[in-house]
C-alpha cells in the first residue's frame, strides 16, 4: 500500500510537489493538504486531490507530513499539530531556516525521523534540486520514501547532515538566481551588440542549457570544457580574459559564502 502524504500547506511549493506526484503516477487518494486559503483549496481541487482548511484530518491520516507552510508562520503552526502528531509519522519541512531541533522542540519534542529540505524554485517547472537532511540515521525505507517525494519534481538527494543545509542553500537554494542574473546580463549584452531580445533571448537559452547538458554528461569536467572551447587568441579567450580580470573566480566565493552566513544567521533567529 502507497503511503499517504499529507501537505500543511498548499501553496506554490506543495503544488509543485503535488502535480509531479500525480504526473510520475501517484494517485490523488494518497495526497491530501490542509490551508486556510481558499483559493489554494479551490486550486487543489482542480488536481483532484482532497483539502481541508484545518489540519486534524491530515494530521489523522497522513504517514508522510509536509510542513509547506512559510517559516514565518512554522511556530504557530507546529504549535497546532504538535498535539496530534502520532509516533509513527515522518515529519519533513521544506521551510527555510527552520531547524530539525526547532521542530522537536516545538512538537513536544517528538522523536519521530523528522527530515529538512532545501528545495529550489525550478520545482515549479519539474526541474527541482532538492537537498535531505535529517538528524538521525533513518532506515533506507523511509530515506526512498522522502526522496521520491521531491524527485517528482526534479532532482533530489541526501547530504550527511543538517550543518550542510546553509551551504546547500547558497549554491542550489539561491542558486537559480545567480543563473538568472547571468542569462540576463547575457541577454542585455547580446541586446547592446546588436541583437533583437528575441533573438539575444533564445541564443542565451539554449546556450545555458547546452553547456549545462554537457557539464551533466560529459566525462570530463567543467574546467577541461571550457579549455577546450578556448583556442588560444580565439574568441572564447578574449571573453575570458575579462572575466579573470575582475576575478570572476573569487567574486562567485565570496558572493556565495555570504549566502551561507546569512542562511545561519537566519536559522539562528528562526522560531
Ligand atoms: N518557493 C520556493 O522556491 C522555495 C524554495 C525553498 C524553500 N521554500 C519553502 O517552502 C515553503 C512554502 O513556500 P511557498 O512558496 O509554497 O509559500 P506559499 O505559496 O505562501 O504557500 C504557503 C501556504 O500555506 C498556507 N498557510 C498559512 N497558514 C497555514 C496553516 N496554519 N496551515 C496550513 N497552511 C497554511 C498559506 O495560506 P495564505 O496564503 O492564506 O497565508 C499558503 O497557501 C516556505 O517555508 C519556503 O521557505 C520555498
Amino acid at each position: 500500500m502507497n503511503h499517504q502524504i499529507g501537505f500543511i500547506g498548499g501553496g506554490n511549493m506543495a503544488q509543485a510537489i503535488i502535480a509531479g506526484l500525480l504526473k510520475s503516477g501517484r494517485s490523488s487518494s494518497d495526497i491530501l493538504v490542509s490551508d486556510p486559503n481558499a483559493e489554494c483549496r479551490k486550486a487543489l481541487s482542480a488536481m483532484g486531490v482532497a483539502s481541508f482548511q484545518d489540519s486534524a484530518p491530515v494530521m489523522a491520516q497522513a504517514d508522510l507530513v509536509v510542513l509547506a507552510v512559510k517559516p514565518q508562520i512554522m511556530d504557530s503552526v507546529l504549535a497546532s499539530i504538535a498535539d496530534s502528531v502520532k509516533k509513527t509519522q515522518i515529519i519533513i519541512s521544506i521551510a527555510a531556516g527552520i531547524t530539525i531541533r526547532g521542530i522537536r522542540r516545538q512538537l513536544n519534542d517528538a522523536e519521530n525521523p523528522v527530515v529538512r529540505v532545501m528545495p529550489n524554485t525550478p520545482a515549479l517547472i519539474g526541474e527541482g534540486m532538492s537537498a535531505l537532511a535529517s538528524d538521525t540515521e533513518l532506515d533506507d525505507d523511509i530515506k526512498e520514501a522522502v526522496q521520491k517525494i521531491f524527485e517528482a519534481c526534479g532532482h533530489a538527494l541526501w547530504v550527511p547532515n543538517e550543518e550542510a543545509i546553509d551551504a546547500v542553500t547558497a549554491v542550489s537554494g539561491s542558486g537559480p538566481a545567480y543563473f538568472f542574473l547571468m542569462i540576463e546580463n547575457l541577454i542585455n549584452s547580446g541586446i547592446r551588440l546588436g541583437l533583437s531580445p528575441d533573438v539575444a533571448k533564445a541564443l542565451v537559452i539554449q546556450t545555458a542549457k547546452g553547456a549545462a547538458g554537457m557539464v551533466e554528461l560529459s566525462d570530463v569536467g567543467p574546467d577541461v570544457l571550457r579549455q577546450r572551447v578556448t583556442s588560444p587568441g580565439g574568441t572564447t579567450e578574449a571573453a575570458l580574459h575579462v572575466f579573470n580580470e575582475g576575478d570572476f573566480a573569487d567574486l562567485v566565493d565570496r558572493a556565495l559564502i555570504a549566502a551561507r552566513d546569512r542562511a545561519g544567521e537566519l536559522s539562528k533567529d528562526a522560531p
